[in-house]
């Protein structure tokens, strides 16, 4: 199992009372699924995805990654795990501005020390494979949204992470485009064995994935 997760709780506090927004999320998933979560609006989906990706603690609950314990590692080893084993891409693509294509993509593997001629070697042949290699030296502001969002894919994958994450990935594209970026995340499961968890709004896009989690009000309503 890559993921077990058993009775996870998380309050924020707000003001001075706590509100519990996961009410005890009982999930399991295995490598290579291709899973989506879907449910409504302030559900707690991407809160559960945060502490999924290592973002997040859980209030309470047993959470087992690869049958490590993570409530029990220290935060160098929570960023060492999350920089080596999990891939993050949000709707907003959240790409550096400043940065190319290039060296967005690069980026995972500047805290793992890899040289700069190595780095840019594999970040072009990711850029290759979401089909932005002709882009690699334009900057996130010279790029469509669909385009954005490849270059924020080939950042997610560069490491070679065993779970890839997606927060509304394809949620601020249009049908089409969101549905070439889809296609890019089925090729990296298929052909690269990447566990991918994807959060959506999109019932087109969740008949795609091998298993739908839906979500209600703090809990996993179906695994
Ligand atoms: N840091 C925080 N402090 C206080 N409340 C929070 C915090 N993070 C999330 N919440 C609350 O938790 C609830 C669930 O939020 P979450 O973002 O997980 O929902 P979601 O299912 O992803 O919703 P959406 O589909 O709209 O993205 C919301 O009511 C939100 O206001
Ligand atoms: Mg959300």
């Amino acid at each position: 199992m890559l993921i077990s997760i058993r009775d996870i709780r998380r309050s924020f506090k707000v003001g001075e009372v706590d509100v519990e927004i996961l009410k005890g999320v009982n999930l399991d998933v295995d490598k290579g699924e291709l899973l989506s979560i879907m449910g409504t609006s302030g559900g707690g989906k991407s809160t559960l995805m945060n502490i999924i990706g290592l973002l997040d603690a859980p209030t309470s609950g047993q959470y087992l990654l690869e049958g490590r314990d993570v409530t029990k590692l220290t935060d160098a080893e929570l960023s060492d795990y999350r920089n080596r084993q999990i891939g993050f891409v949000f709707q907003q693509f959240n790409l550096l501005q400043r940065l190319t294509a290039l060296d967005n993509v690069g980026l995972p593997l500047v805290y793992r020390g890899v040289s700069t001629q190595e780095r840019r070697e594999r970040a072009m042949e990711l850029l290759d494979k979401v089909g932005m290699a002709d882009r690699a030296h334009h900057k996130p502001t010279e790029l469509s949204g669909g385009q954005q969002q490849r270059v924020a894919i080939a950042r997610a994958f560069v490491g070679r992470p065993s779970i890839i994450m997606g927060d509304e990935p394809t949620g601020a594209l249009d049908t089409q485009v969101g549905q070439e970026i889809m296609n890019l995340f089925i090729q990296l499961n298929k052909e690269e064995g990447v566990t991918v968890m994807l959060i959506t709004h999109d019932p087109g896009i969740a008949k795609q994935c091998n298993r739908v989690v839906r979500m209600k009000d703090g809990v996993v309503q179906e695994a």
